[in-house]
């Protein structure tokens, strides 16, 4: 097995090892290995089914279960999600940006870390290619642990013991209105994320933020918008980005603990684009009791929440 760094800040390519096959413990534990060092592994050429896709996540843990929203992203298992511009419910007809599926899912062209909105984020995320855009359609990841090693002392100093509010209410709202019904929104309550994290392994820290951050607890919500913002500009400045170009059967795995990534759009209107995803849970809720909130500030401030 070869391991090759793709970037200065983040990411290899893992070749010679094939995931359609269950891994035997040495190889497991390379993989393991480079995923703690690199954060985001690029392993090409693997005609990976649903099944051994799901098999291959299972070994780094319990995978999550997809929320039910617009996209019906839950809608092959609820282990997997289906991403994709092509409509099965109507002849594979493809879907463009105007498409209320396609406006949820263009919610992952926003800098975020998968499932920053849930009481227990996840680990990890792995993305396969089965279909790809001739042009477009690619992903980007950035580092948030690089993110916090360059941050001033001052800065990074500012940072430890805050608690960050995370919620996909705030982040879709960010896109449009309506894109959850009331029902939904009822059982995705507002999270509470530390906004600083260290990957248990090997004590590495990293920033923890994306497009689910919607306040700083106690921090006044203009400051505190600002700080978010200035912090995903600082981690995804263009120099620190890693683009991946998908080809066909790809399948790249990311630390949703200490890794941006994000979409970048393509010509949704003329070509498909099918990718798979499942997702690791985390090994718990990142801050300190309660996991959940929902403060005074929560109604209004996201228009069409709950309450309003
Ligand atoms: C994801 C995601 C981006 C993409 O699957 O979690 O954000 O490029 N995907 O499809
Ligand atoms: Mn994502």
């Amino acid at each position: 097995m070869n391991v090759i760094p793709v970037h200065a800040c983040l990411g290899a390519r893992v070749e010679g090892v094939d995931l359609t096959m269950p891994l035997d413990e040495a190889t497991f534990r390379a993989v393991f290995d480079g995923f703690q060092e690199y954060s985001v592994l690029v392993f090409p050429d693997q005609h990976l089914t649903d099944e051994q896709q799901m098999a291959f996540s299972r070994r780094f843990g319990p995978l999550e279960t997809t929320i039910n929203a617009t996209g019906r992203e839950d809608r092959l298992h609820p282990n997997l999600v289906d991403l994709s511009n092509v409509d099965p419910d109507h002849d594979d007809r493809l879907m463009d940006w105007t498409n209320r599926r396609m406006m949820y899912q263009s919610g992952n062209q926003l800098w975020h870390s998968d499932s920053s909105f849930k009481p227990v984020p996840a680990h990890s995320s792995a993305l396969s290619a089965r279909e790809v855009p001739p042009v477009g359609g690619e992903t980007e990841f950035a580092s948030m642990r690089h993110a916090y090693a360059t941050l001033p002392d001052e800065a990074r100093r500012r940072l430890h013991d805050r608690v960050v509010v995370h919620s996909i209410l705030y982040s879709r709202s960010t896109i449009a209105q309506g894109l959850f019904d009331p029902a939904q929104e009822k059982g995705l309550p507002p999270v509470r994320q530390a906004l600083i994290r260290a990957n248990p392994v090997n004590g590495r820290s990293s920033i923890y933020i994306g497009s689910h951050a919607w306040y700083v607890e106690g921090m006044d919500h203009a400051e505190s918008r600002r700080l978010l913002d200035d912090l995903i500009a600082h981690t995804t400045r263009p120099d620190s980005v890693y683009q991946h170009r998908w080809r066909q059967w790809d399948l790249v795995m990311w630390d949703n603990r200490c890794v941006l990534h994000r979409g970048r759009p393509w010509d949704a209107a003329r070509h498909r684009r099918i990718m798979r995803r499942t997702t690791v849970a985390g090994d718990g809720p990142t801050a300190e009791p309660p996991y959940a909130t929902r403060t005074a500030a929560w109604d209004g401030i996201i228009p069409g929440s709950v309450g309003v």
